[in-house]
């Protein structure tokens, strides 16, 4: 089982250069000029670039949360996903303190087996750290090969942790080599905030940002970096979305703390203004932290631009407008937080990015793909384009121009946050592990065919970017 990807400029984060690609079972077996077909299937892809598959290290597929479930399951997630150009994700995998994390664990494979079309990994969220999940968590790591951990500092109700938890959280995962992803919001303030909204009458969407102010996420921002920096262990700050965020990355970056940042495509080219639409229509918008102020989106590329931040996720969290976001038609603080970004990720970061001259195409490779599968100890194997890897491949137009739709994109939810968004750029082809999962635009994957991925410890060494330019 032989493929020959003919004609293409392949771009990785290092380098940009014509070449070919033989693919030979599930690995690349070679890269260079006019290769032989040798009854290989040649894949001609002349005009388009071939990208490493996307690495997604931040999605929510079937997951509860907010009284409810995501629409979007294993399934519907990762065909999007495979769609937008992504071959692995890395999902949140929730614990409840009545269940071992064992179990926790056993229950999101069963989520993912047989569904998953593209490959796959778990974080592994911790809801406390009592004296039975400290004794179990190394053991369940190193069988399962979950390499980060995930600690809430937002979301009182449901999953906030204290800071002794967190503390804690950083002191295991130093011992067992692991990343911790921390969602920096001060939940207790944005808790208080929201029930003297609530009782001054502000039942609209527009409360949720106004009730989740930006100082919030810039607060626990710096106390998440402090709290790692005084365990001496390695932080890894979810969905940025602002200058106060950014600033205490970049001075906590610069002073050799072992800190590393992720924003999200929505937080890039959307804001604030769309949660005050009309007719409820806010609510779309509505997730955590919120979307902020315009000038953010500047401050987030610049970011990413100097290696401050390192990764994009799509932070996916898909509820349907009729039904799901509707359960909060009289209180901004029951809907659902989330929502549907798997699919456009990788063409958003390529169109605001390299398109609009932001990024480089090297950087977007990066930030899209490399970064996280060295971060999450996935890399060589995934997030590289190179002899022995496997053949995960974007064969991407980097002209066509397309427009964003509800109407056209493979998620399993009734909205698109980026309506009527025109961009330039399109997934042609996409394999994972040397299989088609998209051929010519048009889904050739199975579902369940995606391999669940044991990784490497964490490793903080000389491959990661250390830039610290001011913002
Ligand atoms: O609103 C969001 N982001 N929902 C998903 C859960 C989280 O906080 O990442
Ligand atoms: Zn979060
Ligand atoms: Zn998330």
């Amino acid at each position: 089982m032989k493929k020959l990807v003919k004609n293409g400029i392949i771009v990785t984060a290092a380098d940009t250069y014509e070449a070919d690609i033989l693919i030979e079972g599930e690995k690349i077996a070679e890269i260079g000029l006019n290769l032989p077909a040798n009854g290989a299937e040649v894949i001609d892809a002349k005009g388009a670039y071939i990208f490493p598959g996307g690495v997604d290290p931040h999605t929510h597929l079937d997951m509860p949360f907010n009284n409810t479930v995501t629409d979007d399951d294993w399934e519907t997630g990762t065909i999007a996903a495979a769609f937008g150009g992504t071959t692995t994700i890395l999902d949140f995998c929730l614990t409840t303190g009545d269940r071992t994390l064992k179990e926790a664990v056993q229950r999101w494979h069963g989520k993912a087996n047989g569904k998953a079309a593209i490959d796959y990994g778990f974080h592994l969220m911790l809801a406390n750290m009592d004296d039975k999940v400290m004794a179990e968590l190394p053991l369940v790591l190193e069988e399962e090969g979950i390499t980060s951990l995930k600690v809430f500092m937002a979301y009182a109700k449901e999953f906030q942790a204290d800071d002794r938890t967190l503390f804690r959280a950083f002191k295991a995962a130093k011992e067992a080599g692991a990343l911790v992803m921390v969602h920096c919001e001060n939940g207790s303030v944005i808790d208080e905030l929201v029930t003297r909204a609530l009782a001054g009458g502000h039942t609209e969407p527009i409360y949720h940002a106004l009730t989740r102010p930006p100082e919030a996420e810039g607060e626990a921002t710096h106390r998440a970096i402090e709290l790692a920096h005084m365990a001496d262990s390695q932080l890894y700050v979810v969905h940025v979305t602002c200058a106060e965020a950014v600033r205490q990355i970049a001075e906590a970056r610069s002073k050799g703390y072992k800190v590393w940042g992720e924003t999200c495509p929505q937080y890039l080219v959307l804001d604030q203004s769309y949660l005050e639409k009309p007719n409820f229509e806010g609510a779309k918008y509505v997730w955590s932290p919120p979307l902020r102020e315009k000038a953010n989106q500047k401050v987030l590329f610049n970011a990413l631009k100097a290696g401050i931040l390192q990764t994009l996720g799509s932070d996916q969290c898909s509820f349907n407008f009729n039904g799901k976001k509707q359960l909060g038609r009289n209180d901004f603080s029951k809907i659902p937080n989330g929502g549907p970004f798997i699919e456009d990720r990788f063409s958003i970061l390529y169109s605001e990015g390299v398109q609009k001259g932001n990024l480089n195409l090297n950087q977007f490779v990066d930030i899209v793909s490399t970064q996280p599968a060295k971060l999450f100890g996935l890399f060589p194997q995934k997030g590289t384009i190179a002899v022995g890897a496997d053949a995960d491949l974007v064969i991407f137009d980097p002209e066509v121009k397309r427009v964003i739709s509800a109407k056209t994109h493979h998620m399993n939810v009734d909205y698109s946050a980026f309506e009527g968004m025109e961009i330039t750029g399109e997934p042609i082809s996409v394999l994972c592990r040397g299989n088609f999962v998209i051929k010519e635009k048009q889904f050739a994957g199975k579902p369940g065919s995606g391999k669940y991925l044991k990784r490497k410890k964490f490793n903080d060494g000389s491959l990661q970017a250390q830039t610290t330019a001011a913002v």
